[in-house]
């Protein structure tokens, strides 16, 4: 039998085979960022199809860091009742889920946020949207440090089974 088949650990977190879905943003989350039903669906139907451990597209940990209308939000404590059904979908199918954190940082619009949008310094502008944008102060790192902390522990209480942080930020 192929090694693919075969199960194996990520640190504690005992997988039943090596396949893997990378996390792709799916631009199916409602528009307050809670997981929809079509977005539980497609995981769900992933699981069923034998995806040992699936990631999810990457969420947003506080509103300044929302990329995209329709990105899943984990910012608030209203998103873990979506959160906690999508991770029992995918349980259910006997596969594993891990929840990917990120802050967009300055690859977003002022038009997606309400203001310009920061990084770890004004020079340059970001390659994607070509917004040049504003210096973090260091209460702004304080806040997004708090915001990956928070949205750890909602990723908890939904049941994730791990965490991954996506380095946009530091882009
Ligand atoms: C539409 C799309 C969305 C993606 N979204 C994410 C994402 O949310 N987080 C991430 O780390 N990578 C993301 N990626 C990168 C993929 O997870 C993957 O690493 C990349 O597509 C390379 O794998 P491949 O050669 O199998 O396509 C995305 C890629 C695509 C094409």
């Amino acid at each position: 039998m192929s090694i693919l088949f075969t199960p194996m650990n990520i640190g504690d977190v005992r997988i039943k085979n090596r396949f893997i879905h990378s996390a792709t943003y799916e631009v199916m989350a409602l528009e307050t960022g809670e997981v929809s039903d079509k977005l539980i669906r497609r995981y769900q139907n992933l699981a069923k199809g034998e995806v040992g451990l699936i990631i999810p597209g990457y969420m947003y940990v506080h509103p300044l860091g929302h990329s995209y209308r329709y990105q899943s939000g984990i910012h608030s404590d209203d998103m873990i009742p979506g959160l906690r059904k999508l991770v029992e979908a995918v349980h259910k199918e006997g596969s594993k889920i891990a929840f990917q954190l990120v802050h967009a940082g300055r690859q977003t619009t002022k038009a997606m946020i309400g203001q310009t949008p920061m990084g770890p310094s004004s020079r340059g502008r970001d390659p994607v949207n070509f917004v040049k944008p504003r210096e973090m102060s260091v209460n702004d790192i304080r806040e997004v440090i708090q915001a990956f902390c928070g949205a750890a522990e909602r990723a908890v209480s939904a049941g994730a089974d791990a965490i991954q942080l996506h380095p946009r930020m530091a882009t």
